[in-house]
């Protein structure tokens, strides 16, 4: 390859990698000189060293091996098989990506721009590891004669060991995570195949999508060079018979199939590499030629030339005497395909939106644009710089995950990427969001483990958190529609989690309203509320059209007050630890201690009412004594004559059905059982003709046996209307007091049962069908054994 002889001729490559980001240009030039030529012919044209370029080529290039170093390989080869897993996987991959094929691309890329990173990352606390090849790259090279395709990264390289490990078996890499995953989804689309083999890092393997032999030959710090090749079915590994020749880095050879020659053309790459990978942070080259016309200089300026390294060094082929001499000249050189100063160090007002769009894309393997995004610097304590994005969907298991933490910032310092493991960028509700981070004020030469532990690094978080909030605060009211739907219980449990944030986070709280079928931000509730009203008030339930027939709200909505409707599990417990909003302080309706505002005329009609139901009231409370603290005469009610309220600590129906659901969570059974047995008050409505009448009965008889079955009736059907369950026994009783009813109000006798006899028939029958089963079974059972 001509870059190994490039490197032996140490062009440019002490400054190698910062060099060529500041200027923008390649790492050297070769040139090969003709007038009109096709490759070969230019090839014919070579200078000197052009022609040593090509013996390197040859030397280097894996099926270029002598017919001795092949012997050679071939007698050193250990073979193996694939695990079985492995094999497994690579079949997935295959079957369901072979409509995009293009991706192997990516894939080799993403993973040369890993190993990169880890040795830049070495390179940090130990400078020595550079030394044999100070040069950070990855280089693309296509020979469409031999329908092969280089690439090599000068990255970490691997093991003799590793290759085994890494590309073999499925110890050390994300295989077996990554067949889990698939296992609950046989039929993965092609899209979720391509968001996942990149997630688990067993990209490397779509390799065989469009080639059917790969050479894999890599060079570690720690151990002497090694080929490892493949055709999918098994592989072998041998130490490399020509010795070092890489330096350090990964070469990777794709024996093309045939059906994919087109990735070898350099428009497909470069249009490949644009898509999928300009914003790899290292420079990804491709050996191209292009054609040149420039005014040849004399001959003799030429020596003086010869060391800049940005010069071409021309041969004049056209022999043409008139000036100025103008020469077609095919150049072959290390084309830069990708723009790689990071797009977070470029002024905002610079990078374009699809810009933005596309760097998230290749940032997250997400294919969709994101919702939202925050590009800032930030400055004072700790400046740093970044790029925050909210994904248009965030992963269904999400929650299921959830505290676990795993973020999705990656941190680097002064552009060198460090780590995306930290895990404590953002707190557990923000995980979703997903970014960099870079900071100059962050030390490089120390371990991770003690980078996070730096002072900053709390700074850094809490402006992250900051200007997160302020980028969903943005959010525009029609995508905010589609943000809340997707991130509503993130921001709840953040207003749970996050005391410190709670302000910040309440203004991005949306709830249904009694006002129309619109969700509400809080600050539109305040906005709107009477003058009189000094409490936002709230109901909790299961669903829209479970509360909007609340009996809690039936007044309220009636005088023009506008109620919160809280229709989702977290949504009551994100309120409960809410005190206030905007200084108005929330009411939950469904509670004992209800402020409602009242003029003195009210007050007045109220304490006449209570005097006028105390007989029921009291003698309520005495008989229902074991489900009720109290009953009182109701300010909410209009249309429904009773209601269980919670008091101020007790839990509300809505709550206690939650905390059963949750059962399997909830250790603490006895604090559970001690609250679903927390009494609760019975509010009655003194409008109501049922009360009326109950009142009219308590003053009559109060012993009336109907009486009590009614007061029972009354106070099970209250609970279910409040959004209670009725506990044990209590839901047997209700139901035989409603089939009474039944029975009475069909004209039937009150002690009308199911005939005696009848039973017993049935009972007959049935165990003649058991004994008829029986004996057609044992043919079953034997088969069961
Ligand atoms: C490894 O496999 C190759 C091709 O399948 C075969 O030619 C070679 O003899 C095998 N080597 C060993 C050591 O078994
Ligand atoms: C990708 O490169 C890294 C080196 O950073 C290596 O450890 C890993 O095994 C490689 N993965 C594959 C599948 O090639
Ligand atoms: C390379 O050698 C160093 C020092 O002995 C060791 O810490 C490291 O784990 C080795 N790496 C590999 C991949 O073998
Ligand atoms: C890291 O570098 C800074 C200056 O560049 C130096 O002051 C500090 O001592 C170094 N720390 C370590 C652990 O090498
Ligand atoms: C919330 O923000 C404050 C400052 O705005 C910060 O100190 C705190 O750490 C943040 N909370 C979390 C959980 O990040």
């Amino acid at each position: 390859m001509k870059y190994f002889l490039l490197v032996s001729l140490g062009v440019l490559l002490i400054s190698g990698w910062s060099h060529a980001q500041d200027e923008g240009i390649g790492v050297g030039t070769v040139e090969e000189v003709t007038v009109d030529s096709d490759l070969g012919a230019s090839r014919e044209g070579s200078r000197t060293d052009a022609e040593a370029v090509l013996r390197e080529e040859e030397a280097i290039s894996p099926d270029g091996l002598s017919v001795a170093q092949m012997r050679e390989l071939r007698e050193r080869a250990q073979n193996f098989t694939f695990q079985t897993e492995v094999n497994r996987m690579m079949k997935l991959i295959i079957n369901s990506l072979y409509r995009n094929k293009e991706i192997f691309l990516r894939e080799l890329i993403s993973n040369g721009s890993d190993a990169l990173d880890k040795i830049r990352l070495m390179s940090l606390t130990d400078r020595n590891v550079l030394d044999v090849n100070p040069d950070l790259s990855i280089r693309i090279k296509a020979d469409p004669e031999k329908r092969l395709l280089h690439i090599i990264d000068s990255g970490v390289g691997m093991t003799r060991n590793e290759l085994v490990n890494n590309l073999g078996t499925i110890a050390k890499s994300g295989t077996a995570d990554f067949l889990s995953k698939m296992q609950d989804a046989e039929k993965t689309d092609a899209q979720e195949m391509n968001d996942m083999i990149g997630q688990f890092g067993v990209g490397f393997y779509s390799a065989f999508l469009v080639a059917d032999k790969v050479t894999v030959v890599s060079k570690h710090n720690n151990d002497s060079q090694h080929v490892w090749e493949s055709d999918a079915s098994a592989f072998s590994v041998a130490e490399d018979p020509r010795g070092d020749t890489l330096r350090r880095g990964t070469h990777i050879t794709l024996h093309m199939k045939e059906e994919a020659a087109d990735y070898l053309q350099p428009d497909t790459i470069r249009s490949l590499v644009k898509k999928y990978s300009q914003f790899i942070n290292f420079p990804i080259y491709l050996w191209a030629s292009r054609t040149e016309t420039v005014e040849e200089p004399d001959l003799d300026d030429k020596a003086d030339d010869a060391d800049g390294d940005e010069d071409a060094q021309v041969e004049d082929a056209t022999e043409e005497k008139s000036e100025p001499k103008k020469t077609e000249k095919t150049v072959w050189d290390w084309e830069l395909m990708n723009d790689n100063k990071p797009i977070w160090t470029r002024k905002p007002t610079e990078v374009a939106d699809e810009e933005y769009t596309q760097f998230y894309k290749s940032l997250t393997k997400d294919s969709s644009a994101p919702l939202a995004r925050a590009h800032f610097v930030a400055e004072g304590e700790v400046t740093f710089r970044a790029l925050l994005f909210v994904p248009r969907v965030q992963p269904a298991d999400s929650f299921n995950r959830y505290g676990t933490k795993t973020d999705h910032i990656k941190l680097y310092v002064r552009r060198v990427f460090i780590t995306d493991e930290f895990n404590d960028l953002m707190p557990n509700y923000l995980a979703f969001i997903q970014g960099i981070v870079d900071s100059d004020d962050l030390p490089l030469n120390v371990s991770r483990e003690t980078l996070q532990q730096h002072k900053l690094i709390k700074i850094i978080k809490k402006k992250l958190v900051r200007k997160a909030l302020d980028m969903l605060k943005k959010i525009p009211d029609d995508e905010y529609e589609h943000f809340w739907k997707e991130y509503s219980t993130n921001i709840k449990l953040g207003v749970m989690e996050d005391p410190s944030n709670r302000s910040r986070l309440a203004k991005l709280l949306r709830f249904h309203s009694s006002r129309s079928q619109d969700m509400t931000f809080l600050a539109d509730y305040v906005a709107r509320m009477k003058p009189s009203q000094s409490h936002i008030y709230y109901i909790a339930g299961s669903s829209r059209a479970e509360v909007e027939k609340s009996p809690f709200a039936e007044r309220l909505v009636r005088a023009g007050y506008e109620v919160l409707y809280l229709t989702e599990a977290v949504d009551e417990y994100c309120l409960s630890s809410l005190p206030e909003y905007e200084g108005k302080k929330f009411q939950n309706i469904a509670k004992e201690i209800f402020d409602l505002e009242e003029s003195e005329a009210q007050k007045e009609r109220l304490e006449e009412q209570k005097k006028q139901f105390e007989p029921l009231t009291r003698w309520l409370g005495d008989k229902l004594g074991a489900w009720v603290t109290r009953a009182t005469v109701s300010r909410r009610l209009a249309r429904s004559p009773a209601a269980l309220v919670a008091t101020v600590f007790g839990w509300t129906g809505n709550m206690e059905r939650l905390a059963l659901s949750n059962a399997h969570q909830k250790a603490d059974d006895a604090a559970r059982k001690h609250h679903l047995s927390q009494k609760k008050m019975l509010e009655i409505n003194p409008r109501h003709p049922v009360v009326l009448e109950l009142l009219r009965r308590v003053q009559a008889d109060p012993d009336d046996p109907q009486l009590l079955r009614a007061a029972l009736t009354l106070h099970r059907s209250a609970a279910l209307r409040s959004g209670y369950m009725l506990q044990e026994g209590q839901a047997v009783e209700f139901a035989e007091s409603v089939e009474d009813m039944l029975q009475q109000a069909l004209g039937l006798p009150p002690d009308a049962r199911p005939d005696e006899d009848e039973l017993d028939a049935d009972a007959e029958a049935d165990a003649e069908a058991e004994a008829e089963a029986d004996a057609e079974a044992p043919a079953d059972d034997h088969d069961e054994l």
